[in-house]
């Protein structure tokens, strides 16, 4: 049972993240007269099914809010060296104004020396060191969009008032772990980072007014580890066999169990997934005014 309609504690992401894809499209609809139509480079390199997938959503929301998309799909042998070329022509095209480049990287690639080649002016990510130290001293620069879809869906969730919550982030990625709880320390709570070697998981979880799951670990957090009262972000996209033998995507949170004690959790599919990708959307069109000198329009 995971349709938002049918049960208030179930944080429709999916929904949100559609609203917020169309006042994307009203801000490019605004901007395309005055000759900025705003354009995202997506570059995938490899066969990963996964990354696959994603990658054609992006393109196909891309173009649906009227922006252009670049796609850019590279054998999984590509040398660091034609990657780094490849960044290079992205980040001399006008036309361009976001480059991602779809993680992971395949071994031979130097993941580190790509994210620091693109033109910190055009990381829709936020993924350059440049961008990670304005993150954390709070000056302006892009910020990466699954923590930034998490933290729209609380603002919206919660009204605002994250001030002084006690919010546990279980991962500590580059990539959600770190940036959201940077985010979440900039909206004034207190923050626990919790990972594999964090003793007392349960407990340190049970004390969270808000607790995001960002393991890649299907069903870690039980329903014994929510606070009564809590509101649950679960970041997992777990692809598991089902009792039917057929896949299936889950979270890292027992949803069925949360349900019963949360007072909100995202749903997987349906939650943060989308947010990442209307985000992803939000970045590449603040990128585009602010390398034409325009005021981004709200959204
Ligand atoms: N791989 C998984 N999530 C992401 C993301 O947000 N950005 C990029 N570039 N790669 C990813």
């Amino acid at each position: 049972m995971t349709d938002p309609m049918a049960n208030p504690r179930i944080i429709d992401g999916k929904g949100f993240a559609a609203e917020l894809t169309a006042r994307v499209a009203t801000a490019v609809a605004t901007l395309v007269p005055l000759g900025l139509v705003p354009g995202l480079a997506v570059v995938l390199v490899g066969e990963d099914t996964a990354s696959q997938i994603y990658v054609r959503n992006k393109a196909r929301q891309t173009v649906a809010a009227g922006m252009r998309s670049f796609e850019h799909r590279l054998p999984a042998e590509t040398s660091e060296r034609d990657l780094l070329a490849l960044i290079a022509r992205l980040n001399g095209d006008p036309g361009v104004h976001a480059i991602l480049v779809q993680l992971p990287l395949p071994p031979q690639i130097d993941s580190e020396a790509i994210l620091m080649a693109i033109d910190p002016a055009k990381d829709v990510d936020g993924f350059h060191p440049i961008n990670v130290g304005r993150l954390v001293t709070g000056a302006a620069g892009s910020v990466p969009c699954t923590p930034l879809g998490c933290m729209l869906l609380l603002e919206h969730r919660l009204g605002g008032a994250l001030a002084g919550l006690e919010a546990v982030v279980l991962g500590r990625s580059n990539i959600v772990g770190k940036p959201l709880a940077t985010l979440l320390l900039r909206a004034h709570c207190t923050v626990t980072i919790a990972h594999s070697r964090t003793r007392e998981l349960a407990g340190v979880c049970r004390r969270a007014d808000i607790l995001v799951a960002a393991t890649g670990r299907p069903g870690l957090v039980r329903g014994d580890w929510i606070k009564p009262g809590a509101t649950v972000l679960d970041v997992g996209i777990n692809r598991i066999e089902g009792p039917d033998g057929k896949a299936r995507l889950v979270g890292d949170v027992d949803f069925e169990a949360a349900l019963k004690l949360a007072a909100g959790v995202t749903p997987v599919p349906g939650g943060i997934g989308p947010m990442t990708i209307a985000c992803l959307l939000r970045n590449a069109v603040t990128l585009a005014c602010r390398q034409h000198g325009l005021a981004p329009p709200a959204m």
